[in-house]
């Protein structure tokens, strides 16, 4: 209904102001009323063919303090002519100045008078020349106070002269349109069952539909940027034909997250200040298949790792200590994804053929991971880790340098810079590099290598196989893209809500 809206008291209002006139318009009938809300009303009433309207823009002319004392008192030039003329007999200079009580007009206003030949100097003293004069300027002015407006040279001549400013006016010329009436008749919005019950909507006034409303702000889940971050690395895994590892188990045994990777059980990252251990239950059982199609021998798995890293095998040294089965039974917080890797690629080598091959894969995963670190603005001890595998045979290390060159450059990182590096369960072991433009430096965007032989082996993959291994930080590109420099504002407790709300979708440039 007309009540509850609150535009209907000023849109009564406009009808009322056409009730006896043809036109108004806006800047006379409604002066205060804002634009925006004038406007609102009128096109209530214009989409009901009440009222027809038409925006109109013109120049106001508008007189400044000096002008309104010419409007009142004459311009300088006149009132020095009303004064010589006045004075019988002429005016010395220093008369005339008492006689209009202001310096400045005084000269003004002489030299105006002198150039329009009103009066002329005589023996020291001012005389008319004239008998009356036009004060030109006094009726310019005079009519622009009145109607705001003038010829243009007029106005142009009269601002250049500083007497009068300019303004763009805004407003509207309305009046009364095909359905013109004192009141706003209830439109129906629904069509609702009892109207076609009763046959009231023969008769109904129905509301047009208004196709140019803009939708309101829907009130909706928003995708965390990290996760949108994530989809844009997945389009690219799955374009190169990466298929995704399952990860989502955040717990495993030292076996899977460092044994079997062939990280020593004395390596400094198997340390409590580096590693989150499980305090109950403390261990697990031995590694064994997980369902009834696992046909591997888990046992000699088991046996191999543990002989690879006490005596060596596989043409390897080893590294001569006695390697505890407790140890590798601990439960762990999972420190990367690529404890998942290890458990992929074993679960690769049962697809061995009777030719003793197994087929090429390529797999990855984006998800999290944990490490004892002590949190600061870029470390927290929780992140998300991008990890990728390649297997397959003739691989080269130069072949992995030329996966990234590509699988970078896919989401606009171009200008790679390796560095050699170790890892454990790599060698060759390489740190990736990025130059940041925004911090014109290089940054480091993931490490990476080609897995041992004492990884691989003992798993009962083929000697020629070559392994790919990386991993990257998720956060550590998603804070480039979103220009974060708490990676606490990304992750964690104290992220803002309205943050994760407003941001757009992200996408990777690819210039
Ligand atoms: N696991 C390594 C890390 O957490 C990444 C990596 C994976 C390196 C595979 C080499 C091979 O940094």
């Amino acid at each position: 209904p007309a009540s509850a809206d609150p535009a209907g008291d000023l849109a009564l209002q406009v009808l009322q102001a056409l009730a006896n006139t043809d036109q108004i318009l806006s800047t006379e009938a409604f002066p205060s009323v804002p634009f925006e809300t004038l406007k609102a009303s009128l096109d209530r009433l214009s989409s009901r063919s009440m009222v027809v309207y038409e925006q109109i823009e013109r120049q106001e002319a508008i007189l400044e303090a000096e002008a309104e004392e010419i409007v009142q008192h004459g311009s300088h030039e006149a009132r020095v002519f009303e004064a010589v003329h006045k004075a019988l007999g002429g005016l010395s200079i220093s008369d005339l100045e008492t006689a209009i009580g202001d310096k400045i007009v005084t000269k003004v206003g002489q030299g105006k008078a002198f150039r329009e030949k009103w009066i002329k100097k005589d023996d020291n003293k001012l005389v008319a020349l004239v008998d009356s004069i036009e004060d030109v300027t006094r009726s310019q002015l005079r009519f622009i106070k009145e109607t705001k407006s003038h010829d243009s040279k007029i106005i142009a001549d009269l601002k250049k002269r500083k007497l009068i400013t300019t303004a763009k006016v805004i407003s509207f010329k309305i009046s009364k349109g095909p359905k013109f009436a004192l009141e706003i008749v209830k439109e129906e919005t629904d069509l609702t069952a009892d109207m076609l019950a009763s046959g009231a909507w023969k008769t109904a006034n129905f509301k047009p539909y208004n196709f140019k409303a803009l939708g309101g702000h829907q009130v909706s889940g928003a995708l965390h940027p990290l996760n949108k971050m994530r989809h844009e690395f997945r389009q690219i895994f799955f374009e190169t034909g990466f298929t995704e590892m399952p990860t989502n188990q955040y717990i495993e045994t030292g076996f899977w997250n460092f044994d079997a990777l062939f990280v020593p059980q004395q390596h400094p990252a198997r340390d409590l200040q580096d590693t989150f251990y499980i305090s109950d239950p403390k261990t697990a059982g031995r590694p064994g298949p997980v369902s009834a199609d696992d046909k591997q021998n888990y046992d000699e798995y088991f046996e191999n790792v543990k002989q690879v890293h006490e005596n060596g095998k596989y043409g390897s040294i080893g590294y001569r200590y006695p390697w505890a089965e407790e140890e590798s039974l601990r439960l762990v917080l999972r420190t990367h994804t690529t404890s998942v890797s290890a458990a992929m690629l074993h679960k690769l080598a049962a697809k061995k053929g009777p030719d003793g091959r197994v087929p090429p894969v390529r797999y990855f995963s984006i998800d999290r991971v944990f490490r004892n670190e002590a949190v600061d603005a870029t470390h927290l001890c929780e992140f998300h880790q991008v990890e990728g595998v390649i297997a397959d045979y003739g691989l080269t290390l130069g072949g992995l340098m030329e996966f990234f060159e590509t699988f970078f450059a896919k989401m606009g990182l171009t200008d790679l810079k390796f560095k050699p590096a170790f890892n454990p369960y790599t060698e060759p072991s390489m740190e990736l590099f990025s130059y940041h433009k925004g911090l014109k430096k290089l940054v480091e965007i993931g490490n990476s290598g080609m897995f041992r032989p004492e990884m691989l082996e003992a798993m009962g993959l083929p000697k020629d196989l070559r392994v790919y291994g990386f991993g990257l930080s998720l956060e550590r590109p998603t804070m480039i893209k979103y220009a974060i420099s708490n990676i606490r504002e990304l992750l964690g407790h104290q992220v803002d809500l309205n943050f994760i709300e407003r941001n757009a979708a992200v996408r990777l440039d690819k210039d």
